[in-house]
């Protein structure tokens, strides 16, 4: 049966729909990352700006027929070295390979070398991504810790890296 998952660039009439989404995949990672919203109750959303206007950088809304299940943001495009920014899936639609089809269709959007970095900590996350690597790598990939820049205070970050 042909998957009913679907890639829809990010443009600036899904902004607004975005940061609404980015408080709730915020809101899961602060589990792991022991981040709080601002004083409105809000988490700051700079980071996901920087993916509206930045040139090596894109976003893709993740659509399950009509509706919108979840984000994918990349970046790295003009470099070479695509990184898996940031990645989320409604909790309502996980468990169901939503997450897995729109990953390996956003690297095989965009092939090349790839790296991706999750807290092992998450552990659905962990799962996951290995997963996805062992799926798209064409020659295996490699997994390190590496430390969270400018947070001594959380663990380091698993990174995998591979070619796709
Ligand atoms: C991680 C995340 C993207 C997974 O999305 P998903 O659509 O639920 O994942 P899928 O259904 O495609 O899962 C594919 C495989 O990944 C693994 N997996 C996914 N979620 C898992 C979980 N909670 N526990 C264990 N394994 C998991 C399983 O092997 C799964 O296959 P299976 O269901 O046949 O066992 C989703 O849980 C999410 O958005 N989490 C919050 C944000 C986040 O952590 N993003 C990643 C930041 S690095």
């Amino acid at each position: 049966m042909p998957s009913s998952i679907t890639l829809q660039p990010i443009v600036a009439e899904h902004h607004p729909l975005t940061e609404r989404l980015w408080q709730l995949y915020r809101h899961d990672l602060s589990e792991y990352w022991g981040t709080y919203p601002d004083a409105e109750g809000l988490f700051a959303t700079a980071r996901l700006r920087s993916f509206f206007t930045d040139s090596d950088r894109c976003g893709y809304l993740v659509r399950q027929d009509d509706r919108v299940v979840g984000f994918v943001l990349v970046r790295g495009l003009l470099s070479g070295l695509r990184v898996m920014g940031e990645f989320f899936v409604l909790r309502a639609a996980r468990r169901r390979q939503v997450g897995w089809e729109a990953a390996l269709l956003v690297v095989r959007r965009h092939p090349g070398d790839w790296e991706i970095a999750f807290q092992e900590s998450n552990a659905a996350a962990a799962k996951f991504w290995r997963r996805v690597a062992t799926e798209v790598a064409v020659a295996g990939y490699k997994d390190e810790e590496r430390p969270v820049p400018g947070k001594p205070e959380i663990d380091p970050d698993t990174w995998l890296s591979f070619t796709v």
